[in-house]
């Protein structure tokens, strides 16, 4: 498995604990990694259902079906293939959307498989579209269609693969072409995890890294990690830092929180940029409507990035809501920031987001 840290850096020196895409210390988050569905701690729905359709797939001795993965970064898409690979006894190849740059590249990934293997596809929105059409024959019939020849000459010979499963994540499944979208047989979309169940993945990562940790520190630490595991294992390992230095070591509720309130993480986990971005829409556009591109540049932020990382847990909490005319703040937004609500403002996210 091979893990391309070229784009990172930025999000190393500004926001590392709320990054989008794998930092450097990742890499030891594989040994927190779950390897079954039986220690895959939280998103019980898609758990069930996978576990259904893994035990049919071999009890019939047939490859699982193709699954698309969908929901907002750090939920775990990586580790739940890895996961679905063991259980199948399979092979996993894992590459990215944006890392396939011509049909070439895919051909030669499709034909190196093994019977029944996994090719795992993170970003898969990003494929380009040459690449994407090559998949719809390797995904129906598992076969591709390769041209040999140029001009008048050129001839198209069907090579077979052997029988594989794609397994496609996305953090914005909109973006997928419907065709694409279509060949999945299983599509599953992960959740921000709770509160309780994050807590729980903190503790048997402590214990896996061997942290002293109190069910309280756990607790604290759960609650201010936006709904994302990888985000709660970063903290883990800076609050273990602060144990350490300041604390004898063992986390507690109080250690979590000082060093937390230290790298400016609120008691809802909400970071500069989440602050950034509310003070914005109420500062520069009196609690909203403003358009994403409008905000992002107001705050020098990608769109993408509000968008993906920082919108679902502000949504989340019911601090923002999204409106056909833009994005507007709530009352509960006000209230945490510790502002008073203005009058006639009225930004329910219940009743705003019917209408989108
Ligand atoms: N580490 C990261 N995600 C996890 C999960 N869902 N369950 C257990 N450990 C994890």
């Amino acid at each position: 498995m091979s893990i391309d840290f070229s784009d990172n850096r930025s999000f190393e020196t500004q926001q590392p604990l709320v990054a989008t895409s794998l930092l450097r210390e990742d890499e030891g988050e594989q040994s927190l990694r779950p390897k079954s569905l039986g220690e895959y701690i939280g998103q019980q729905k898609a758990k069930d259902n996978l576990s259904i359709f893994i035990q049919a797939a071999k009890m019939r001795g047939e490859p699982l079906d193709h699954v698309l993965l969908h929901g907002p970064p750090g939920l775990g898409k990586t580790t739940l293939s890895c996961i679905i690979a063991n259980e199948m006894d399979v092979n996993i190849r894992i590459t990215s959307g944006p890392a396939i740059e011509k049909p070439g590249d895919l051909a030669a990934l499709l034909t190196n498989l093994q019977e029944n293997d996994i090719l795992f596809v993170d970003e898969i929105h990003r494929l380009n579209r040459q690449v994407e059409e090559i998949l719809y024959p390797a995904m129906e019939d598992y076969a591709i269609d390769i041209i040999v020849g140029k001009g008048p000459s050129a001839n198209s010979i069907r090579l077979d693969l052997p029988k594989f499963t794609l397994i496609g994540a996305t953090t914005r499944s909109g973006q997928l072409s419907a065709p694409l979208r279509d060949r999945f047989g299983v599509t599953l979309r992960l959740e921000l995890y709770t509160s309780e169940e994050l807590a729980h993945i903190v503790t048997r990562s402590a214990n896996i890294l061997n942290v002293p940790i109190e069910e309280a520190g756990a607790l604290e630490i759960a609650q201010r990690s936006r709904g994302t595991p990888r985000i709660a294992n970063r903290m883990l390992r800076r609050v273990r830092d602060f144990a350490q230095v300041t604390a004898g070591g063992v986390v507690t509720q109080a250690v979590a929180d000082r060093a937390l309130r230290a790298l400016e993480i609120d008691s809802l986990g909400l970071d500069q940029i989440d602050r950034r971005m509310l003070m914005s829409i109420i500062e520069n556009y009196r609690g909203g409507p403003v358009g994403l591109d409008t905000l992002a540049a107001t705050i020098n932020e990608e769109s993408i990035t509000l968008e993906d990382v920082y919108e679902p847990y502000l949504m989340q909490l019911g601090f923002l809501t999204r409106t056909p005319r833009g994005r507007c703040v709530t009352p509960k937004a006000y209230q945490h920031l510790g502002l008073s609500v203005p009058h006639g403002i009225n930004h329910q996210p219940d009743l705003e987001q019917l209408s989108f």
